[in-house]
């Protein structure tokens, strides 16, 4: 054990330096990450994913109760994992709660909700929720006269200054981190395992907008799938998808599948209006499949237009959200796509519903897409065909 444990560290600090060469040799002079080569699909296997869907790590760090939900969630991600072998980890959104995290630097807390699958080799991506860059809200009970424990503000002033002991250090940490900060974060160097991209510039205050190719393994042939991640916003600005995002996406499907030849998939945080369309209304029944039906669709605010042009695409197969974590169920819209829910994968956020992930199997020949829900506890359920009609 300790041996190994020497030799990974050994092979980590050896390899460091390739992996920065490589990483520099690959920057063009405008980008700060490294470009990662395509995803690829393995011989003889499917292409697997797991969707890690509202984690909030960080909640009620100043408890007992937070950091244990923490450890529960990384338990929750490291037997799904183990048990699926995923080829790539989603992290849909709310993997941390901000508005819970009374330090300045949050990315050290979505760097642990990262760690499960970062140690176990597994690539991944990322894309931003409503809680992930909320500013931090003061509990109330620190307010009461018991108030458990008086926030210490960093010290940024070096002379005590002339207004009483007036200390500016809190002001950061009102603010919460930035996407922006967050995403910088997450795809440094040595995270040579993050897919996450840091979408283009125009579509700012959303950050997480860009697509993902999933090569097949014979180059010779289309690739098996494309992966979009949009930012459905919340947290630091409102619950929507822009129209500005909305003619990103025509621009950016139409280059890289004009003639819709390659299977299309779309993941984001926040569920379109459509989902309440699809809605059972009680019990989850045919054509829906899933297993907990216990929460209103809390849909985004406003729309611009998205779904009419993903049901426009015959490529689009489904689209994945997380958001309500009474939620884990896959329905039908106009017999065009799928909407589907992740399951709550987190320990941290709202709702005591057992947690799970939703797992994705994508096979090239003859293509098809299989989804079902992996249970913390090893347990398997809602098995549903996203490309049967
Ligand atoms: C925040 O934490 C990350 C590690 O997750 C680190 O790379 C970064 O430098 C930190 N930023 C600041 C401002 O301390
Ligand atoms: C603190 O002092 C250092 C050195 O004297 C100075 O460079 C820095 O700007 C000061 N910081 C603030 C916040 O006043
Ligand atoms: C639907 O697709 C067709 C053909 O690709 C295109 O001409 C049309 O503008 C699209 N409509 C919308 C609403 O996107
Ligand atoms: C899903 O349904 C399609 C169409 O009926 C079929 O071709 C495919 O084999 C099914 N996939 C699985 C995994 O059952």
């Amino acid at each position: 054990m300790k041996q190994s444990w020497s030799f990974v560290i050994f092979t980590v600090i050896v390899s460091l330096p390739l992996i920065s060469a490589v990483g520099w040799e690959l920057n063009t002079p405008t980008t700060t990450t490294a470009k990662r080569s395509n995803l690829r699909v393995r011989e003889g296997s499917p292409f697997k994913i797991a969707i890690f869907a509202d984690l909030h790590f960080g909640e009620d760090t100043w408890t007992d109760w937070g950091p244990r939900q923490d450890l529960n969630s990384v338990t929750v991600m490291s037997n799904v994992l183990d048990a699926e072998t995923p080829d790539f980890v989603v992290y849909l959104g709310d993997v941390v709660t901000a508005n819970n995290i009374p330090i300045q630097n949050a990315s050290l807390v979505w760097d642990k909700a990262i760690s499960p699958t970062r140690d176990r080799g597994i690539p991944w991506a990322t894309l931003f929720g409503n809680h992930d860059d909320a500013s931090f809200e003061w509990p109330l009970d620190w307010f009461s006269s018991s108030g458990t424990p008086p926030i210490r503000c960093p010290a940024t002033s070096n002379s005590s200054s002339s207004s009483d002991d007036d200390d500016d250090g809190c002001a950061d940490m009102l603010r919460g981190t930035t996407r922006v900060e967050l995403i910088q974060g997450e795809v440094k160097a040595s995270n040579a395992l993050s897919y996450s991209k840091i979408g283009p510039k125009k579509l700012w205050p959303s950050i997480s907008n860009y697509a993902l190719l999933v090569e097949s393994l014979d180059d010779s042939k289309p690739p098996l799938a494309l992966l979009y991640f949009i930012d459905s916003g919340g947290g630091s600005y409102h619950e929507v998808i822009s129209n500005a995002q909305v003619e990103w996406f025509k621009t950016k499907s139409n280059t890289l599948n004009p003639d819709l030849r390659i299977p299309e998939l779309i993941f984001w945080h926040i569920p379109s209006k459509a989902y309440k369309e699809v809605a059972p209304l009680l019990w989850i029944t045919k054509p829906c499949v899933g297993s907990i039906n216990r929460e209103k669709v809390a849909a985004q605010e406003a729309e611009h237009g998205m779904m009419r042009v993903l049901e426009n695409r015959s490529s689009v197969k489904a689209v994945f959200v997380g958001h309500n974590h009474g939620l884990d169920w896959c329905c039908p819209y106009k017999d065009k796509l799928w909407l589907c829910f992740a399951r709550h994968t987190g320990y941290g956020g709202y709702g005591n519903w057992p947690r799970g992930s939703r797992i994705l199997e994508i096979t090239e020949m003859p293509f098809s897409i299989k989804s079902w829900i992996r249970m913390e506890d090893g347990s398997v359920h809602s098995e549903v065909n996203l490309t049967s009609d």
